[in-house]
């Protein structure tokens, strides 16, 4: 079919064959369909929307547009799995979650993001450590994944290349809240590296990705089935983000927050609920778990073991990070100018946060990005961040501020403090696992 017959057809509400939107998709990875007739099309099933099977054609395509990881050939003793998150502030999951599933048998090869818009990513905070190499040749990561169980990198060139191209036309034209778009784009990108199995983390809250509760459940919903009925069985999860899921956002602090976790301090905080949540779904389906309580009693060993943070410090060595750096991580980090506390203006319970703003006050900072090519702090952020419900009072802040300057410090001490509702009534404080759909 014509692209400008498919486009009329989504248009005019009837639906498409998966034959036809494989040549579609195929043709702008070719880059034989123009960013014009991409925006009609988007704009097409943002206004029609599409059914399940569309949406399975559409990630498959999307998928295999461009170079899909096969992991036979290496014979690696267990299954291939991986997460993925919609993004938030303080979520560090990923940084613990991998080297955690790793020390249990799993094979993890997670293909990270950049900061976007206000939620941080993985990238950027293993970019604090000197010398970690996010882009290693391809046969490298599979080397690494093969030798350590889990590489996190970045996205390189030919994945998934036609979402490349769709993205950027969605960004400009309006397109991007699309739940079939939004799918096919994120599992597009992920099933193509290869998965047995997938575990996604959805968010719901003040700091989501998505705008509504309905709207987290719906992406969750359709992310999960759509994914399965591609061929990669999957788990979503539908987790709290009303709050900095870890007490800290920024890059560095964010790495000083997954040693200390790594290492088994604090193992029942809201950013280990989660993660162990997630991993215990990673191992049930890749079999690696017979039950809840097998995955549980493997984690807590591979915890306290110290297993888990030697697979860390193994990922961060093999990827050209310091081979000391569990040992001597505080010489490696960078470290702000200006730590200071930040007191709120009244004494109270903190009843409401506003995660977007503190992520926003981040990127201000200059940890994050407000070009795409910008290059970012690592050093700047928040932490100690009071949780909802915590009293705050002189004595006791809000957060610490790590800035580069006094102005700056204060001017993030300002929105932090906007950002934060302090009153005198009970939090009211959201559960952390909403619900999971399969
Ligand atoms: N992240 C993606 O990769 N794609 C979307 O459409 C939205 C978020």
């Amino acid at each position: 079919m014509l692209p400008q017959e498919l486009i009329r057809e989504k248009r005019d509400g009837n639906p498409l064959a998966a034959a036809d939107i494989k040549t579609f998709i195929q043709g702008i990875a070719d880059d034989r369909i123009s960013d014009a007739q991409i925006g009609a099309f988007t704009m097409a099933v943002f206004l029609n929307g599409m059914s399940r099977e569309e949406v399975v054609a559409l990630t498959t395509a999307t998928r295999d547009s461009g170079h899909v990881m096969q992991w036979d050939s290496l014979n690696l003793p267990g299954p291939v799995v991986d997460k993925h998150s919609t993004g938030g502030v303080g979520d560090l999951v990923s940084l613990v979650l991998g080297p955690w599933v790793a020390a249990c048998g799993a094979f993890v090869p997670m293909i990270s993001g950049r900061g976007l818009g206000h939620t941080g990513g993985t990238l950027d905070k293993l970019e604090s450590i000197p010398g970690y190499d996010p882009y290693p040749a391809p046969e490298r990561f599979s080397d690494v994944v093969k030798s350590t169980g889990v590489a996190i990198i970045g996205q390189t060139g030919n994945l998934a290349p036609a979402d490349k191209r769709i993205y950027g036309v969605r960004d400009v034209t309006a397109t991007v809240e699309s739940i079939p778009l939004i799918t096919a784009s994120i599992l597009g990108k992920k099933l193509a590296s290869g998965l047995d199995a997938l575990v996604m983390d959805v968010k719901v809250g003040s700091g989501a990705f998505m705008p509504t509760t309905e709207k987290s459940h719906e992406l969750a919903k359709s992310i999960a089935t759509v994914a399965t009925q591609a061929g990669t069985p999957t788990t979503a999860l539908l987790t709290d983000m009303s709050q900095p899921l870890a007490p800290c956002a920024g890059n560095a602090v964010e790495i000083v927050e997954t040693l200390e976790l790594l290492r088994g301090e604090r193992p029942n905080s809201r950013v280990m609920q989660v993660t162990r949540e997630l991993a215990v779904e990673m191992l049930m389906a890749g079999k690696l778990a017979k039950s809840r309580e097998d995955a549980l009693s493997q984690l807590e060993k591979a915890l306290t073991s110290g297993a888990a943070a030697e697979v860390f410090a193994r990922m961060v060595r093999e990827l050209g990070g310091p081979g000391d750096f569990m040992e001597r991580s505080d010489s490696y980090l960078a470290k702000a100018n200006v730590v200071k506390p930040v007191y709120a203006e009244q004494s109270g319970n903190v009843l409401r946060i506003d995660t977007r703003a503190v992520g926003m006050s981040v990127v201000e900072l200059g940890g994050g990005r407000l070009r795409n090519d910008a290059s970012i702090d690592h050093s700047v952020g928040f932490s100690a961040i009071a949780e909802l419900g915590a009293q705050v009072d002189n004595q006791q802040p809000l957060a610490f501020v790590h800035a580069r300057s006094d102005e700056a410090a204060d001017r993030a001490a300002a929105q932090l403090r906007a950002a934060i509702t302090i009153g005198t009534g009970e939090a009211t404080i959201d559960s952390l696992l909403q619900e999971t759909y399969r």
